[in-house]
């Protein structure tokens, strides 16, 4: 038997049929594009979703000789933070506005001032305008007979879940990045519901992530192959799936991911640490888990715009080919990826990246180099703001885009000044998705024990002291760029 999970990304779905094993059987991907209209809007058709996730699913089972039988259960990893508006026929109302839209700031102040201290304290993050409270409230100002339309809203994933079993959920981990949840009580919080004019009745119930949550229904079982009847799991946030796929199950466990966000992820027991709103605090998609973040808006995103840009016919292995060869600093050049602006540390939707200290002389590879250089530097950020707040690392497991490339590996251990660990059968989040449908199949007695089975080491990269000392100075450099261009735009 097997267990599907799917991964519901920002510019594909990917979805992995999985084995007893951990095992990946077969996998297969569907893209679909990116709608923006105006500078800072990202939107998505919802349907595209629904097409891509069923077709990939059919594609999976036929690459995997596998029947629709064969599959126990299906979950589900979705991007965050993005508002689906439906109506009372659970049509949506409009394209989904996505995580990266950043046309939100004049609500976020709006939030901030309402709510005040209540607003880390309930929903234990700051108002950014990734977030969906402030999508919320932008629909409800700019387009008030659409809002006056919408019964429910909900995330990517879960409407694409909802589209196959035909019930409206919404998992703890996903949740906790709407603003519109009490972290600590794992509920809707009234307060901020109330506060905004937000009714109850809009928030879909709130389920654990491993929650069986129904059936694939007949319409979506003949258009992907999967058998009608098949166990429908909630599933949880990318970044949580990220972290379970991962092995981030325990306290001093973090993660660095590099997809088109970069993340740097710490567990956490309590969801009580003040970190004062500098990084996000959500539920894990394991029970009575937490899990801090730090988000690069523009990691994997700086390094496609680089290729697209200057090497759209070459391979990433061509456009990178001898960066590995260029010493650490990349010859004076250094790079800010704040491409579509910058959340941790700055917040500032506004500020755009940098190239610095050009030379005549550099090669195509001294730019790739600077551009590894300045997204690995952003994500430093946020470990060094774990190390400050005393949260305990004693490695980092290195998932995605900066997995795959030695020398980026290799880097983020010097620039980290910690271990990073790269796995044998690294899927991300699709992964974390999968675990999540095997453990609420009972194949497992807890997500760790799943994790000893499906999460496989294959090396432990150490830092090199003296590469790590010579990038705290470049580091310190990097640190104030951002100031100094702050007024640019
Ligand atoms: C997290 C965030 C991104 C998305 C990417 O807060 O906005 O990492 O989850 O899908």
């Amino acid at each position: 038997m097997y267990v599907l999970g799917v991964d519901l990304g920002t510019s594909a779905v990917k979805v992995l049929l999985v084995d007893r094993t951990g095992a990946v059987k077969a996998e297969a991907t569907s893209v679909y594009p990116l709608i923006q209209e105006k500078s800072g809007y990202s939107e998505q058709d919802p349907a595209e979703w629904v097409s891509g996730t069923s077709n990939a699913i059919r594609e999976a089972l036929q690459k995997a000789g596998a029947a629709g039988q064969d599959v126990e259960g299906i979950s589900f990893s979705g991007q965050m933070h993005g508002l689906v508006l439906l109506d009372e026929a659970g049509k949506p109302l409009r394209n989904a506005i996505l995580w990266n839209d950043t046309r939100t700031t004049k609500q976020c102040r709006e939030i901030e001032q309402v709510l005040g201290a209540d607003l880390l304290g309930i929903a234990k993050n700051p108002a950014l305008e990734g977030f969906t409270l402030p999508k919320l409230l932008w629909v409800k100002e700019h387009e008030p007979e659409l809002f006056a339309k919408a019964k429910q809203f909900v995330l990517p994933k879960d409407y694409v879940r909802y589209r196959i079993c035909g019930e409206y959920h919404m998992d703890v981990s996903d949740a906790a990045g709407t603003l519109l949840l009490d972290v600590k009580r794992k509920q809707w919080s009234e307060r901020i519901a109330d506060a905004f004019g937000i009714p109850l009745s809009m928030c879909p119930p709130i389920v654990e992530a491993h929650a069986c949550v129904g059936e694939v229904q007949a319409e979506f079982a003949q258009a992907s192959g999967l058998a009608a009847g098949t166990k429908v799991f909630a599933g949880g946030a990318d970044n949580a799936c990220g972290a379970i796929g991962a092995g981030i199950l325990k306290p001093g466990m973090a993660m660095c991911s590099i997809g088109t966000s970069g993340v740097v992820l710490t567990y956490a027991e309590t969801c009580d640490q003040d970190f004062g709103g500098k990084v996000h605090l959500f539920n894990h998609g394991k029970e009575q888990a937490y899990y801090a973040m730090g988000v690069t808006l523009a990691a994997g995103y700086s390094m496609s715009w680089f290729k697209d840009t200057f090497a759209p016919e070459a391979s990433y292995e061509e456009l990178l080919a001898g960066v590995e060869d260029i010493p650490p600093g990349a010859g004076g050049l250094l790079f800010t990826p704040y491409l579509v602006g910058e959340r941790t540390p700055h917040a500032d939707a506004v500020i755009r990246g940098s190239f610095i200290g050009l030379d005549g002389s550099h090669k195509r590879s001294h730019i790739g180099r600077a551009v590894m250089e300045g997204i690995t530097f952003s994500l430093h950020e946020s470990v060094e703001m774990f190390r400050e707040a005393g949260v305990e690392m004693n490695e980092i497991v290195s998932i995605g885009g900066g997995a795959k490339n030695p020398t980026w590996l290799q880097m983020q251990a010097d620039i980290f000044g910690l271990p990073v660990v790269r796995l044998a059968n690294e899927q991300g989040p699709g992964m974390g998705a999968a675990m999540l449908a095997a453990y609420g199949c009972g194949w497992f007695p807890s997500l760790e024990a799943c994790g000893e089975q499906f999460v496989q080491r294959a090396e432990t990269i150490q830092p090199n002291p003296a590469r790590t000392e010579e990038y705290r100075n470049i580091f310190a450099i990097y640190q104030q760029v951002y100031s100094q261009t702050k007024g640019l735009n």
